[in-house]
């Protein structure tokens, strides 16, 4: 599928939650692959670390080719690496679909976002609960989507930023209108209507899904929490 296919295909079922696979059984990925599907998901997110942009380190490239081989799924690949740029074009022959980095972790962001759309993925940017809006309205002309954080980029199971939901409100009168807006860290039934409501569109959830023993029911409560809309 071409960019434009994946990013339809994002659009299309929005709202919609995608797995972090930072917590599945890295023993037996084509289990989890297959039980993800099953569950109905459309894409997997994938957190590369470095251990340098963020205190952590997780996995890289063969683990994305490796799950290209197990699914069509869209694979949506957030880069906590510094200078992303220089491992751009080994994370599309690995087989990502959208390549999302670090406004924090970039010098030319812009340059950056324009070299992914050049090699024909989807151009995503993310920022820190810490990093201004500001910082990432210079591109988003050049965003296929935006990824605002709700924790500290690094780990997964850490608690949701409570200042979130007002920052997605405010990227979403800033971001052209089929911007994706996805939200990352956190996300539970409880905080997704939140984030629903201010606008965001892709839900990535990590712990949440995988400490229950049923994907499929996981992800079937998180996408209907995804459809409430709070009235103030
Ligand atoms: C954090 C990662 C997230 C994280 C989500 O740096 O980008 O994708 O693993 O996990 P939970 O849902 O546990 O916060
Ligand atoms: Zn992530």
């Amino acid at each position: 599928m071409s960019r434009r296919d994946h990013l339809t295909r994002l659009a299309g079922a929005a709202p919609a939650v995608l797995p972090s696979l930072l917590q599945c059984d890295f023993g037996n990925l084509q289990r989890e692959v297959q039980r993800l599907e099953e569950a109905g998901v459309i894409g997997l997110h994938l957190d590369v670390m470095d251990g340098t942009f963020v205190p952590n380190l997780s996995y890289g490239m063969p683990i994305v080719a490796a799950l290209r081989r197990l699914t069509k799924l869209t694979l949506d690949v957030h880069l906590m690496i510094v200078q992303p740029q220089r491992y751009l074009r080994a994370f599309q022959e690995a087989g990502a679909d959208i390549l999302t980095v670090h406004v924090e972790a970039c010098e030319q962001p812009g340059d950056v976002l324009e070299q992914i759309r050049e090699l024909g993925l989807g151009a995503g940017l993310a920022f820190n609960p810490a990093t201004p809006i500001d910082a990432v309205e210079p591109y988003v002309s050049k965003c296929d989507l935006v990824l605002a954080m709700s924790v500290p980029a690094g780990f997964g199971g850490q608690p949701f930023d409570p200042n979130t939901p007002d920052r997605i409100a405010a990227l979403r009168r800033l971001v052209p209108a089929d911007t994706l807006l996805e939200v990352d860290g956190g996300l539970n039934a409880d905080t997704i209507p939140r984030c629903a409501t201010a606008g965001a569109q892709l839900f990535v959830v990590g712990s949440a899904i995988f400490r229950q023993p049923d994907y499929g029911k996981a992800v079937r409560e998180f996408s209907q929490a995804a459809k409430l809309l709070i009235k103030h």
